[in-house]
């Protein structure tokens, strides 16, 4: 673990991956050199900015107006905001749009938003004219510690999440801090999930110092950038050794096969975040962990613990909208992207910090843990 990083330094975190290495910036003021930073990496590109309604009415004009200043001629699409854009009718519509608006090869698309956003706008980005560069701006605390950088961009299927989609690496990330502020606590709350995971993935330091600061992060200290850049680091580190997730990267995927069983049982809607399923998700991996005798049921109950003292949900009865089936739920996680040949690889743990990927995991004793959870709330 760093030191945490003062406020009023913008931090760099290099993704090297050789040709396709890019820099994640993070700092609070960090949007107004986002038009510096594009023109000094391609001088004399155009940009059209893709953002989504509720993101347009808080920050569009300050990236439009950082670009301007750079002499950066850009466009902007607005498409809806929320989970459903990431549709193949969304997709449709941004890619005609992209080439209406003549953004060739050498020119840029500005991924202004959320999750959401960053995985439609670097879809449209990997095959309009097969191949733009994508500048990712997250807005979202889950989009600047994962989803804007790692190459994976994707819609959602009927059948599942993100099971439509193409590696395509970012040129840059440029996390504003700043932009966070504006955020309902719920969401910035949804997207600690991810924060909390880097420290169960392979930190240990990482988990206790969130369990000693987590107020320090949501109240816009500088803890805040320190949380942010050391998952940012920790997630560098492991898309560097594996970025086609040939196998170490899946560690990224702890919590997250029982989360999108869970977010397509709630139909992915509001009514259940991405990170929120995330954090029952993790509280999942590590009960299993606990149930096939990994690590003493104690370190469980204290991930649950953190979890549930932020105001997260820990456990699958909480998705609302209905009870969720153990049955439902098997039939969801058999459509993961990572089944092979009948058996669900999951993310385990052998302890906090300890975390392992787990091929050959038989559905029948999932089916039963998931069951018996269930049964007790
Ligand atoms: N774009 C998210 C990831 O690659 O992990």
């Amino acid at each position: 673990m760093t030191a945490p990083v003062r406020s009023s330094e913008p931090a760099a975190v290099h993704v090297a991956l050789g040709a396709r290495g890019y820099d994640v910036i993070i700092g609070r003021g960090a949007l107004a050199g986002l038009g510096e930073r594009i023109a000094a990496l391609r001088p004399g590109a155009s940009a059209a900015i893709v953002t989504d309604s509720t993101v347009a009415s808080h920050h569009l004009s300050a990236a439009e107006a950082a670009l301007q200043r750079a002499g950066i001629r850009s466009t902007h699409l607005v498409v809806p905001a929320g989970e459903s854009s990431k549709s193949w009718g969304v997709l449709e519509q941004v890619c005609e749009d992209l080439i209406a608006a003549r953004i060739e090869r050498g020119d840029v698309v500005v991924a202004l938003g959320g999750g959401v956003i960053g995985d439609l706008a670097g879809f449209a980005a990997a095959i309009v004219r097969r191949g733009l560069e994508v500048v990712q701006v997250p807005t979202t605390l889950l989009a600047q510690v994962d989803s804007a950088f790692g190459g994976k961009t994707a819609i959602n299927s009927r059948q599942g999440k993100n099971l439509i989609g193409v590696f395509h690496q970012p040129s840059l990330v440029v996390a504003d801090t700043a932009l966070l502020d504006t955020l309902p606590a719920r969401v910035f709350r949804a997207g600690y999930a991810e924060v909390v995971k880097y420290g169960l993935i392979n930190d240990a330091g990482f988990f206790a110092w969130l369990e000693a600061n987590w107020r320090e992060v949501f109240a816009r200290t500088p803890a805040r950038e320190h949380a942010i850049t050391t998952s940012c680091r920790a997630k560098a580190a492991i898309i560097v050794r594996d970025e086609r997730e040939s196998g170490e990267r899946a560690l990224l995927n702890l919590g997250h096969t029982f989360a999108h069983a869970l977010e397509a049982a709630a139909g992915f809607s509001d009514r259940l975040l991405h990170g929120e399923a995330v954090a029952i998700g993790l509280a999942l991996a590590f009960a299993f962990s606990a149930r096939l005798g990994l690590l003493p049921q104690g370190e469980a109950e204290r991930v649950a613990r953190h979890l549930a003292t932020v105001g997260l949900p820990t456990h699958p009865a909480a998705v609302p909208g209905g009870p969720v089936g153990a049955d439902g739920l098997m039939e969801r996680m058999a459509q993961d992207k990572k089944v092979r040949r009948g058996k669900l690889t999951f993310i385990l743990a052998r302890g906090i910090g300890a975390s392992f990927v787990a091929a050959d995991i038989d559905p029948a004793q999932v089916r039963a843990f998931l069951a018996e959870k269930l049964e007790a709330p």
